[in-house]
């Protein structure tokens, strides 16, 4: 193409509305006249009802204007469990008097000023009745139970008879993994400003899926849906803690209609830690039999997590044993334990994360059993299809990520015996492992219009969560209409323009650039069929096809790490990082590099940082705040850090050849981090986060 603008390493065009602070986040949003600012109230107990709110001291207070409980919240729509979409849902706010978690929302109080909100809500007083709960995961599973459904799938699949086969097994390993609850508290607080003008509402909050939210605030309120308009141009980072909609909104437009003004609620940071979702804790058993020629001959996932007695949510952590390696017998299997904690839901690579955390050190265990090389034993269980659902994959170039890598790694460098290589005080490892994420593509629909000038505006309700879709999109459009990028207007987050999946799953490139490619065709054909630019405009849709069913579609890549292991403290540094993929065709060079380093250094988060810590007497997470919950800064990360895509194209999944990346770089990573401290001193460590307390 003499036009070629896809796939270019492009600075974001969003990039210097964002560094100068023209780009308005949820909580910058400018509304008619000015607002006033709610604050939330959190329960103190883990279990049992609210008695008494006594608010007279808050209500007093300089400023305030509103104190809002279950005593007097509106009616809304009774939340539902099960069915339908789950970040569609009515999630009404103070709507009962019980309390299901510690840090639920049960008060909000409105003010002229966030300060004076602040302070008033610090004066209410209330009442429980308290009940005892359950928060401790390896004590309730004995309570566990099997989900109806994953995200990604069924609870439970089955090839073979894996118990013969594994005992049976030559060579075995039968290891037990945990990790710990993780949050994903984004830069960008979760916050809502709402403004009614007359019976029509306009939301501005934080939302990676601008249709769902819409959904849910409607059905939530029980107002038609063409009355409410939900705004999320700018997010300062998702992860997953965005999908759903918050108490936020929900209050911030109750409180607004009452008041007859704009309200804004924003969370703090320490709210963002139970009023939003967070990552369910997880004990995973992995048992793998390999041969002496280390072929696996039985294979074995099985997953307990977390799921909100509130909200039942299944993470699918056993999921990437499904696709990953060739063994004739095997399962994998998921059970959730209901306890009194907030709600989890999805955190980036949901399910694939923490799972390939487990598996992918499993192997390395494997590896070593077999005195075989940990790459060498990727090598040899490479499926010919996919080894569950007997069905060819799309693309898969994992063999090519793996063998690249190691060599621009220097991976041949790495010696077997743990504890061979010093420096000084400091014993120096390499590890390795595999990574895989599943490729999903939705419907989506996009609206694109050109002017006189040749000018191109897209319209989408698509969301740019910090990955690059506003420049993607626009390099989509610019390509097609041969047209310059400047050329090219993206207009992206409001519920008004056409619906597409928002940003999630990976799935929001693939679904939102094969819409607006066909939204671009049809007016190029305008073009040659005679049209004039000027006044122009197409409106198409795309959705992906039977090849979902027909082909395993995943991502891949390939991790290496280098860490020195402190032998007197314990301290873990990395020292290089790289990671190989195979993510399709890439759709901007830079902007999906910077997602996959940010995916990696969470991996290195995981190993090594990340925690939140359960009160057991209270069932809070204690450490919530960025001080005491640890996530890498730039002192733990290297510039040493790099990702590579190899060159690709799969026509399976999208009709531009592009495979999900955004949460492939985070899957694995951090096994092949702990793979190399133990490669560095010899100590294997299953319970993530490791921390020098566990190496020494
Ligand atoms: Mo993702 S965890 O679906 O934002």
């Amino acid at each position: 193409m003499p036009n070629a603008v896809i796939g270019l390493p492009l600075d974001r065009v969003d990039g210097v509305a964002k560094v100068t602070g023209s780009a308005r986040y949820a909580a910058d949003a400018k509304a008619g006249s000015s607002p006033a600012f709610g604050a939330i109230v959190t329960s103190t107990i883990g279990r049992g009802l609210v008695t008494k709110v006594d608010a007279e001291e808050a209500e007093r207070s300089p400023g305030v204007l509103l104190v809002m409980s279950h005593e007097d919240a509106p009616a809304q729509a009774p939340f539902k469990q099960r069915g339908g979409n789950r970040h569609a849902r009515a999630k009404p706010a103070l709507s009962e008097s019980r309390v299901y978690y510690y840090g639920q929302p049960v008060a909000l109080v409105v003010a002229e000023t966030f300060e004076q909100a602040r302070a008033a809500a610090a004066l209410i007083r209330l009442s429980y009745t308290t009940e005892s709960g359950s928060y401790d995961l390896a004590d309730g599973r004995k309570l566990a139970y099997t989900p109806e459904t994953l995200v990604a799938g069924k609870a439970d699949t089955q090839v073979g008879d894996f118990e013969p086969a594994f005992a049976g097994g030559e060579v075995k390993v039968d290891a037990t993994y945990t990790t710990p609850y993780q949050s994903h508290n984004p830069m960008e607080l979760v916050g809502s400003l709402a403004e009614w003008q007359g019976d029509k509402l306009t939301v501005h909050c934080a939302a990676q899926l601008v249709d769902a939210a819409h959904h849910s605030i409607a059905s939530t309120l029980q107002v038609p849906l063409e009355n409410v308009e939900v705004v999320s141009e700018y997010v300062g980072g998702g992860f997953g803690g965005k999908l759903p909609i918050y108490a936020d909104a929900i209050l911030a437009a109750l409180a607004a209609r009452r008041l007859k003004r704009p309200v804004k609620v924003v969370l703090t940071r320490q709210q963002m830690f139970s009023v939003t979702t967070h990552r369910a804790a997880s004990i995973q058993r992995v048992r793998l039999a390999a041969g002496k020629d280390g072929r696996l001959t039985a294979l074995a996932h099985e997953a307990w997590t977390q799921s909100a007695r509130a909200d039942e949510f299944a993470e699918g952590a056993a999921v990437c044993s499904r696709a990953m390696y060739a063994a004739p017998d095997r399962m994998t299997r998921h059970r959730i334990v209901a306890l009194d904690l907030p709600v989890a839901d999805a955190m980036r690579a949901p399910g694939d994360a923490i799972g390939q955390l487990a598996v992918e050190q499993a192997m390395d265990e494997l590896a070593e059993k077999l005195d075989l090389d940990p790459l060498e034993l990727r090598l040899r269980n490479q499926p010919d299809r996919d080894p569950e659902k007997k069905i060819p994959f799309s693309s898969r170039a994992l063999v090519a990520c793996l063998q690249q890598g190691a060599e621009r790694f220097g991976w041949s460098r790495r010696h077997k015996v743990p504890g061979s290589v010093r420096e000084g005080a400091w014993l120096i490892g390499l590890g390795m492992a595999a990574a895989i994420r599943p490729n999903y593509r939705q419907a989506a629909h996009a609206r694109v219009r050109m002017d006189e000038d040749r000018h191109v505006t897209v319209e989408m309700d698509m969301t740019d969560i910090g990955t690059g879709s506003y420049t993607i999109l626009a390099q989509v459009a610019a390509e097609v209409l041969e047209v310059p990028v400047e050329d090219v207007s993206v207009r992206l987050g409001r519920s008004s323009f056409p619906q597409t999946p928002g940003s999630g799953g990976s799935f929001g490139a693939a679904s939102s650039t094969a819409a607006l490619r066909e939204a671009c065709l049809a007016l190029r054909k305008q073009l040659e069929d005679g049209k004039q630019p000027g006044n122009l405009q197409a409106e198409a849709g795309a959705e992906p096809g039977d090849e979902y069913k027909t082909y395993s579609q995943h991502s891949y890549g390939a991790h290496f790490a280098e860490v020195a292991v402190d032998t007197t403290t314990g301290e873990v540094r990395l020292r290089r990082m790289l990671g190989v993929f195979d993510v399709g065709r890439v759709l901007n060079a830079k902007t999906a590099r910077s997602q996959l380093i940010g995916g990696m250094i969470w991996g290195v988060g995981s190993a090594l940082h990340e925690h939140a810590v359960v009160d057991q007497r209270l069932g809070a997470f204690v450490n919530n705040d960025l001080a005491g919950y640890h996530v890498p800064v730039h002192a733990d990360i290297p510039m040493a850090v790099d990702a590579v895509m190899l060159a690709g194209f799969d026509d399976k999944s999208s009709p531009l050849g592009s495979k999900g990346a955004g949460e492939l770089g985070i899957c694995a990573a951090g096994a092949a981090v702990a793979n190399a401290v133990y490669n560095a001193c010899g100590v294997r460590i299953r319970d993530y986060p490791i921390t020098p307390d566990k190496v020494l």
